[in-house]
């Protein structure tokens, strides 16, 4: 039999036709049914993702918990399907611990983000170095592309927005921050950086799997296209609230992304691991196919600065207490405060003032086919107004990346002189799904099109000047980007090195 990706279908028929999800459908299904497998045997090969409907960054976000509309009954019967009596005991501990964390990450301010050198991932990070990461679930990396470099990426992105003015989308759109940009020169010389793809292959190695045989390689990063922000000084009026990427409800709907939360809902948070990879395999982060939905598995997410930016100047904020907040979302759900228990017209954060609610459909901040959401009023015992971190002031050049469950915003204000500008570079590994969405990438990218997980639409594919593959110059890039074959290391588990050669297969 053989298995026809995407790709290959797309090489028998026109693009228009491909675009046309029921003769896709049929030419998929036909020649799965009448050839020999191209592919190892045992991995079911996913057909060519469909475009999303148009839009932009705002279409992901609700703007206040009020903005949330009640969820349907099937929620209260998956909390009860979900629900065991070790739930109690942990929300009971984690309350108490998040007393004393919250106390400590407010005293420590921007001390607590870990900051590094780029010099540090090139000599291997220090053992201290990684604790740090690992506990707060960021890190600061200085100095790894050179500010001149950095800021000659904006200047030709401004250049291309410029020459394509009429084209080009983003929110707000009188006056954009947000770009709905994927295809431009800078973002492919950002993206295929060296000091880039070496931090990114330092972060993810800091994952692993329990389970060997897990199809995920975190020794190969591939590349993942986000959009881009230019913001200048003044109030937004589109700011990202406090909130966790990759899906809301699908971290307990879902069997596969619930798994990766098992031993809090068990009862035994402090075993969570949220740096095992081999549940993370099988999460599913979009359940309702939403645009700006992240589909694949992006341990880090990340951005590379293009802009001197400090506090208050419309910077990243971070909760940086990675799996006591985790263990908290994941348990908040299952209890409300009790009726009329406030302290000072507030509501009391004693554990004794809380109980047990399995039969109310509310997950707080959740919201179908939207991110997930937390505020100090659905979230209390995080004490957002004290634990949201800003990052430190940022050179161009410097990157940042945050755990995939990590809680982040957007500062509100911007007080500074300077643009505060950034584009968005994730760190993602090799894994079967990710190395599928990379030729979907790739095949979008050559088109001038948004990236398969974003807002459809012709995007760039009419703009002059955009970002062509003859525009990668290395060989690494090349890699990175779908465009030629991955290597195999001598290192390589037998999960890595069968997903290399799946890889491989379908990217050629
Ligand atoms: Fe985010």
């Amino acid at each position: 039999m053989l298995r026809l990706t995407g790709s290959s279908c797309r090489k028998l028929l026109p693009t228009s036709v491909i675009r046309a999800k029921d003769v896709y459908s049929r030419c998929y299904a036909t020649l799965t049914q009448n050839s020999e497998s191209t592919t190892p045997a045992d991995i079911p090969t996913i057909a060519r993702r469909l475009p999303k409907k148009e839009g932009t960054i705002a279409d992901v976000f609700s703007f206040s918990a009020n903005d949330i509309p009640p969820l349907p009954q099937r929620f209260a019967e998956l909390k009860k399907q979900i629900y065991n009596d070790a739930i109690i005991n942990s929300w009971k501990e984690v309350i108490r611990e998040l007393d004393l964390v919250t106390e400590e990450i407010s005293a420590l301010g921007g001390k607590v983000i870990p900051q590094i050198s780029y010099r540090d991932i090139v000599r291997g990070l220090s053992e201290k170095q990684k604790v740090a990461i690992r506990r707060t679930g960021t890190v600061v990396v200085k100095g790894g592309v050179p500010k001149e470099e950095a800021l000659a990426w904006k200047q030709s992105i401004r250049d291309y927005a410029a020459a394509n003015a009429d084209k080009v989308k983003g929110t707000p759109p009188e006056h954009i921050v947000f770009y709905e940009i994927y295809n431009s020169k800078a973002q492919i010389a950002a993206r295929t950086h060296p000091a880039l793809i070496s931090t990114q292959r330092a972060l993810l190695t800091l994952w692993h799997s329990s389970d060997p045989s897990t199809l995920v390689d975190f020794s190969t990063p591939i590349s993942y296209f986000d959009r881009l922000r230019i913001r200048d000084p003044g109030p937004s009026t589109f700011t990202l609230g406090p909130h966790i990427d990759g899906g809301s409800l699908e971290r307990w709907e879902d069997p596969g992304f619930r798994s990766c939360f098992g031993r809090i809902l068990e009862g035994r948070w402090r075993e969570h691991d949220p740096f095992d990879g081999t549940p993370r395999i099988n999460a599913k982060q979009d359940l309702y196919d939403a645009p700006n939905q992240c589909t694949v598995f992006r341990p880090w997410q990340g951005w590379t600065s293009m802009s001197t930016t400090g506090p208050r100047e419309g910077t990243l904020r971070l909760l940086p207490m990675l799996s006591l907040s985790t263990a908290y979302l994941i348990l908040r759900p299952f209890f409300r405060p009790r009726q009329g228990r406030l302290i000072n017209g507030q509501i009391s954060l004693a554990a004794d003032d809380w109980e047990l609610n399995l039969e109310g459909t509310e997950f707080p901040g959740s919201q179908i086919g939207k991110a997930q959401h937390l505020s100090e009023q659905d979230h209390p015992h995080l004490r957002l107004d004290k634990t949201l971190i800003s990052l430190p002031q940022m050179e161009p050049g410097d990157q940042v990346y945050w755990h995939c469950d990590l809680v982040h915003a957007v500062e509100a204000e911007h007080i500074g002189k300077g643009d505060s500008s950034v584009l968005y570079i994730p760190a993602i590994p090799l894994t079967i799904k990710n190395a599928e969405y990379l030729r979907d990438q790739r095949d979008n990218f050559n088109e001038g099109l948004p990236a398969p997980d974003f807002p459809g639409g012709e995007g760039e594919s009419n703009f002059v000047d955009r970002g062509k593959v003859e525009d990668i110059v290395s060989a690494e890039g090349r890699r990175l980007l779908g465009f030629s074959n991955f290597d195999v290391s001598a290192n390589a588990t037998d999960g890595s090195s069968k997903v290399i050669k799946y890889a491989n297969s379908i990217l050629v």
